[in-house]
């Protein structure tokens, strides 16, 4: 088979490295993708939000389906687009999408469909916003409605934090027109945990669950990020609450979208709170975490060719995907300064010797090459270091033996990812 992958940072590198092991590959092409994943696969300079550059892709090398990594394509409708051509596409419509793309959707959508979810006010002014800081004492989440690259949340303590944090989006556009609306949420307690499931529109079955360390320092201190680090299966679930979170959560949500009208195809990413009254919806996200891939793809036993092929063909019912006994972390290892402001094109250590052995795997988050070939910095997440194992300190000696050796100056990780 043909595959375009789109996308160019860590999830892409586990989703296209996952891709290449399968029998059914027989040409991978990735755009933008990296210089990690040039090694293995076809690269394309072709921007993830190039909708109109990445469908006359698809259709020059006749893909037989496209695998949209990142959420910006989705929300904007690649898949739409490319379904006009006649090409598959593994992810949602942009109006399934919708999931992510607005939060005030979800929480409406989760509302309407008795999905255990803290309780949300929407504001397009401040003083509705301040009505309800003051009745939550304060203690509240205040959200921007649109995409804002995982920094539009903001969880306060008292009424003066949340009310500067709803000014700051209503009247000083700080998040832009992502801001324009917001939510104060009702701030709920408990331990989180990512649940991924593949659904084809119909049915849903599990491909994983993973925690995610959110926050930029050791002990969840300093500000929120993308994620710097992982590990899988998610330790604050078992088999039980993995099935309550399978009944009360997914399976309701992809009964929802059908019965809207726009059935929900592709990776459901659950961001949930485990809290004492039970798991609650936190987010949710339309395609894969990162860099929750990174520990979710390597323990997969099922060929996720064939996964992306029955979600494809409407296929799932009765399909069962397995997982390898083991666990597994990845350590992200960060420009200096990353959430805020950061250098690029700061030259790596050279990573030849810590190539993919052992059960070790080194992801390009952000890299790309100087005009003289040589791999540099190129994001605020750089590289995730992954490693499988019998158990978490198995995993976490392997990999902080592969993140120490990168010995990489200009960078920073977290040194408990994975401490239980
Ligand atoms: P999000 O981008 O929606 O995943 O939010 C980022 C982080 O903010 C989450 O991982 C949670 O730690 C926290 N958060 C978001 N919403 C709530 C909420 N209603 N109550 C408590 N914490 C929340
Ligand atoms: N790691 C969080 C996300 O992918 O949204």
């Amino acid at each position: 088979m043909n595959i375009l992958v789109v996308g160019g940072g860590g999830r892409e590198h586990a989703i296209a490295t996952t891709l290449s092991k399968s029998p059914l590959t027989t040409r991978l092409i990735v755009a933008p993708g990296n210089p990690g994943i040039e090694e293995f696969a076809e690269c394309y300079p072709i921007a993830t939000d190039d909708i109109p550059g990445q469908c006359k892709l698809a259709r020059d090398i006749k893909a037989d389906f496209v695998f949209i990594g990142p959420e910006i394509p989705l929300v904007r409708g690649l898949k739409d687009e490319l379904l006009k051509l006649g090409i598959s596409a593994f992810g949602p419509s942009k109006k399934a999408a919708q999931l992510e793309g607005s939060k005030i959707f979800s929480r409406n959508f989760c509302k309407r469909h008795n999905i255990p979810q803290p309780v949300f006010k929407y504001c397009t002014d401040i003083e509705t916003a301040k009505k309800q800081i003051e009745l939550l004492d304060g203690y509240c989440v205040v959200k921007a409605d649109g995409l804002a690259a995982g920094k539009g949340v903001i969880v306060c303590n008292t009424i003066d934090q949340a009310i500067i944090a709803s000014r700051d989006m209503l009247e000083k556009n700080k998040f832009g027109d992502a801001g324009k609306s917001i939510l104060i949420e009702e701030r709920i307690n408990g331990i989180e945990a990512s649940v991924f499931a593949v659904s084809d529109g119909n049915d849903a079955v599990l491909i994983g669950t993973a925690q995610d360390h959110k926050r930029a320092y050791d002990n969840d201190e300093g500000p929120n990020t993308g994620g710097m680090g992982a590990i899988s299966p998610a330790p604050a679930l078992d088999q039980n609450l993995n099935k309550e979170i399978f009944n009360n959560i997914i399976k309701p949500t992809i009964n929802g979208m059908k019965l809207e009208g726009h059935p929900y195809e592709g990776i459901l990413y659950a961001g949930v709170m485990i809290t004492d009254k039970g798991p609650k919806v936190i987010e949710f996200n339309c395609r894969f975490g990162d860099p929750e891939t990174q520990v979710v793809l390597p323990r997969l036993n099922t060929d996720l060719v064939s996964i992306v092929q029955k979600t494809i063909e409407k296929n799932l019912n009765g399909f069962t995907i397995d997982f390898i006994p083991q666990n597994a972390i990845t350590v992200v290892i960060a420009s200096k300064g990353y959430p805020g402001e950061f250098k690029r094109g700061v030259l790596l250590p050279s990573l030849k010797n810590f190539k993919n052995k052992n059960k070790i795997s080194v992801f390009h988050s952000g890299t790309s090459k100087d005009k003289n070939g040589n791999i540099v910095s190129d994001g605020g997440r750089v590289l995730s270091i992954t490693s499988v194992g019998t158990n978490v300190h198995d995993c976490r000696q392997k990999a902080y033996g592969i993140v120490e050796a990168i010995n990489w100056k200009q960078g920073f990780y977290r040194k408990d990812i994975g401490k239980l």
